[in-house]
């Protein structure tokens, strides 16, 4: 991005400083500063207008909250909260010191969820009344090999955790189009785990005895279900199901008194074209088949991306004409227009997925974890508003989810 610099950087690891100083430099045609501790990093804080936290899941809630008591435009990698003391530090850091927290959950700007929002916003799925998303990623391998040979640390979650820790890509999008903190919020949640058996699976039969996860006890259950009731009578289902054997896919549903969408990911990669099957199925009352003139009732469903030419939504009409390359771009897109989002932001003094979103989202991994303690007990998520979600408005703006 010709019009963005990145102009310091930080690690722990100081050979991951020094690995990224030279193609950095290079591509914001300015040396950054280089720190290894990122209090001195927040400390050089008129070297940047904003920060960029993507460290390990467990560190960047500490370092955006001490980004922000700083007052620093902060933006933070997705994933879930440890605690809920941790939502509200970050919540009551922004607020005190005015300083946007914005959340990077890059599935939000993604093609198909924002094709599904510009036709629930413009009421082709009738009221709303149930979303489903989930992050459903093999990731054994990843897990095990990356620990093993990248100092990666995320397999330690898996063990002595049980809960949804990984929430936002599945409940983002939704909780957007639901219309979360302005004007409705989620209220409470049920959580329920299978048992753990893929990861200590692929160990046992890749790994060996040897291996020094061999014995080890994983806790996380492979399929995590999550229920979540709002405040205006949707129900939201989330699934995260990162440990067994399966294609990827965001498991992404919307459905409304007129009409369905589901995501679906079946199909090879290079058969064209691929965005008819990236876009999903759907269901609109009176606009696709009806089940008087389709005696199959699979029929029913009609391919999302007929909708494409009237419902792209403009952010993507806009990316792919500047890319020339017209229908296939689908992931680094959504990266992309997230980040301009965030840059926008900066400039603006604002953030379309914000520190109320982000704390909400992410309080969803340690209420998972306590409802499923709990014998899958029924929790109340806190509003983190504190009221104001009754009459907070929806803003405009290019990036707006609203
Ligand atoms: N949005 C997406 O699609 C997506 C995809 C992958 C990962 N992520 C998120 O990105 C983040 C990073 O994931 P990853 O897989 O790259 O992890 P990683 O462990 O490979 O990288 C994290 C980096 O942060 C550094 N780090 C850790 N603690 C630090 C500290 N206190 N100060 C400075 N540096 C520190 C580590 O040394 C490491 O280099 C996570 O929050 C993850 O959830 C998002």
């Amino acid at each position: 991005m010709s019009d963005v610099a990145v102009t310091a950087l930080c690690d722990i690891y100081p050979d991951r400083v020094d690995a990224l100083a030279g193609p950095v430099a290079e591509a914001s045609r300015i040396k950054p500063r280089a720190f290894t501790d990122y209090r001195a990093m927040i400390d050089a804080r008129s070297a940047y207008d904003a920060l960029i936290i993507p460290t390990s899941m467990i560190t960047h809630g500490i370092i955006a909250l001490d980004a922000l008591r700083a007052g620093i435009y902060t933006a933070i990698e997705v994933g879930g909260a440890a605690s809920l003391e941790e939502c509200w530090a970050l919540v009551r850091a922004s607020e005190e010191h005015g300083a946007p927290l914005m959340m990077l959950e890059n599935c939000c700007y993604g093609r198909r969820e924002l094709l599904v929002t510009n036709l629930a916003r413009q009421g082709q799925f009738g009221r709303l009344m149930h979303c489903r998303g989930g992050y459903a990623h093999n990731l054994s391998e990843l897990l095990v090999e990356e620990h093993d040979n990248n100092r990666h640390m995320r397999i330690y979650n898996y063990m002595g955790r049980n809960g949804d820790i990984y929430p936002t890509h599945g409940l983002g999008p939704y909780a957007k189009l639901l219309d979360i903190n302005k004007g409705n919020r989620m209220v409470s949640l049920v959580s329920m785990a299978s048992k753990s058996r893929g990861l200590p699976l692929w160990i046992s039969e890749n790994k060996g005895p040897g291996h020094p996860f061999a014995k080890t006890d994983f806790t996380q259950g492979d399929v995590i279900t999550t229920a979540i009731r709002c405040a205006n009578g949707e129900l939201i289902l989330l699934t995260h199901d990162t440990q067994l054997p399966r294609p990827y896919s965001r498991a992404g549903l919307v459905q409304g008194t007129k009409g369905i969408w589901i995501e679906s990911d079946i199909g090879k990669d290079d058969e064209p074209p691929l965005h008819f099957r990236r876009m999903g199925m759907l269901h609109i009352e009176g606009k696709s088949p009806m089940a008087h003139d389709r005696p199959n009732l699979r029929e029913l469903w009609e391919p999302a991306s007929n909708y494409l030419a009237e419902y792209e939504h403009p952010l993507w009409r806009e990316y792919l004409e500047a890319q020339g390359n017209g229908v296939n771009a689908i992931s680094a897109g959504m990266d992309t227009i997230m980040l301009r989002a965030m840059i926008d932001g900066i400039r603006e003094g604002r953030a379309p997925i914000d520190v109320y979103d982000a704390a909400a989202w992410m309080s969803i991994t340690c209420l998972s974890e306590e409802s499923i303690q709990a014998g899958s007990a029924s929790v109340a998520i806190p509003d983190f508003t504190s009221g104001k979600w009754i009459e907070r408005k929806k803003e405009a703006g290019k990036y707006s989810l609203d």
